[in-house]
């Protein structure tokens, strides 16, 4: 059985305190409490805590300022705030410190579990919350690169930024569509509010209306609290809209409608909110083809489209390769031969900047603190030249052939000896390297006989 968690009620009255203690308890947690957020402050000195949950209101430093303090020093604890109906701006607030949730009192232990259960299950993902996406907008805008599409991309952010209009971002996958949409939050006027994303790619369909919207009390079975949406945190700031293609076609009827007016209405609600929010969509389909496919409303894409950004692919700007590759080495303090590097800069990059990271991420590994060299990089990008670069290739050259067991064969046991050899004869390491169980290698060791 795993480990209980470990959760910290802070809370200056008594009575909730206990009845907290006794409700975490009961659902399985290991509790502990403080009366105050310097109370909280000292037993997080002392004791590994995996979530807090804190009342907003307390004499000696409140909620608010005990999440200010933690996110000092820790980015991802899991904090669930506990605000009184009607201070729906402080939760806002919350959230913007970096709160995981917040829930309104009084609360029944049922929905204060969801919330706890909620939290936890995020905590990795916590790095991408809107806190963490508002944080890295005071720094610079991130975008490499120096060529003349780079350049041009670079203007046309800095005109459009202080518009409200909005714009639709397309590009292939990993072009930088979200970095693009953040940097225009940043140049815009609306910095200081929020920039809040949502994937609808990654929501289920049938979450995404509440998502967006949020709901009023009783709206549903379950709807116990009113609950603001991605819309209404969005206030003053800029909602992100990305795979906006992939949203329920009914729901964008609800979308372009908001849009249109810049009034909302949560879920079972007719009260009208009115909001002043910037949009940016984003998709990495062609965006007329999906209102061809019946997949984007093409009013919806008309009214999205005031303003269309298309990101070059990296392939189209290879010269920014060098300089995105050395900005990320840089940072990994690893370091690349001239020929690896000209073979980065003349491969065509499918999963553009991502994927260019990604391979960089591994070869560092690879090359475990030496320069990243051919044979660092994956066959593909590497060339032929990188086949015949290994101890094992060289005393059995692969031969020409359509055999499918064959060359699996001559690419397994390539990829094996590689990896062994770049663990230092680890197996375990190479094991994990080759995503593969160590089971499996010392199976696959025994069948081509490479022990
Ligand atoms: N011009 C750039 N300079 C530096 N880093 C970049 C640039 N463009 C993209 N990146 C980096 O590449 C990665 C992918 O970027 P991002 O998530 O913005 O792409 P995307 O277009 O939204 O991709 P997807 O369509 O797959 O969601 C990120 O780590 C981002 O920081
Ligand atoms: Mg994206």
């Amino acid at each position: 059985m795993d480990k209980l968690k470990t959760i910290l009620a802070v809370d200056d009255e008594p009575n909730m305190r206990r009845l907290l203690e006794i409700s975490l308890r009961q659902a399985g947690y290991k509790p502990l409490v403080a009366a105050d957020g310097k109370e909280a402050l000292q037993v997080l000195k002392n004791q590994t805590i995996d979530l807090v949950v804190s009342d907003l209101h307390m004499p000696s430093m409140n909620g608010l300022e005990l999440l200010r303090t933690i996110r000092q020093e820790n980015d991802v604890l899991p904090f669930i705030m506990v605000t009184a109906q009607g201070e729906i701006k402080t939760a806002v607030e919350a959230m913007k410190l970096g709160a995981s949730d917040y829930i309104l009192r009084p609360f029944d232990l049922e929905t204060l579990e969801i919330a706890i259960a909620k939290a936890l299950s995020v905590k990795r993902l916590n790095l991408e919350n809107t806190y963490l996406k508002a944080k890295s907008e005071d720094e610079n805008d991130g975008l490499i690169g120096l060529s003349a599409p780079m350049l041009a991309l670079k203007q046309l952010i800095h005109q459009v930024a202080p518009e409200k209009a909005t714009v639709l971002i397309t590009g292939e996958t990993g072009t930088g569509k979200e970095l693009v949409a953040k940097a225009i939050h940043q140049h815009s006027p609306r910095k200081n509010a929020l920039f809040v994303a949502v994937n609808c790619a990654a929501i289920p369909a049938e979450m995404l209306e509440s998502e967006l919207f949020g709901y009023e009390k009783g709206a549903f079975t379950g709807a116990v609290k009113e609950r603001i949406g991605k819309f209404e945190l969005a206030e003053g700031g800029t909602l992100f809209l990305d795979e906006v293609t992939e949203m329920p076609i009914n729901l964008q009827a609800k979308l372009l409608r908001a849009l249109q007016e810049g009034i909302i209405e949560k879920l079972g609600g007719n009260r009208q909110i009115e909001l002043d929010i910037r949009v940016v969509a984003a998709t990495n389909r062609n965006p007329l083809q999906a209102v061809k496919e019946g997949k984007l409303r093409e009013d919806l894409y008309y009214r999205l489209n005031v303003f269309q950004l298309p990101l070059p692919a990296l392939r189209e700007r290879s010269e920014d390769i060098t300089l995105i590759a050395q900005d990320f080495l840089n940072k990994k303090s690893a370091s690349i031969s001239d020929e690896a590097l000209q073979q980065l800069i003349s491969y065509a990059w499918p999963g553009n900047v991502r994927e260019l990271q990604n391979v960089l991420e591994r070869a560092a590994i690879l090359a475990g603190g030496n320069p990243i060299s051919l044979h660092h990089l994956p066959a593909d990008i590497a060339g032929t030249n990188a086949t015949a670069d290994t101890s094992f290739s060289n005393k059995q050259p692969p031969e020409l052939t359509y055999s499918i067991p064959k060359t699996v064969e001559q690419l397994e046991r390539k990829l094996i000896a590689d990896a062994i050899a770049a663990c230092q004869g680890n197996k375990s390491k190479a094991a994990k390297l080759l995503e593969i169980s160590e089971r499996s290698l010392w199976y696959k060791l025994e069948q081509y006989q490479l022990k």
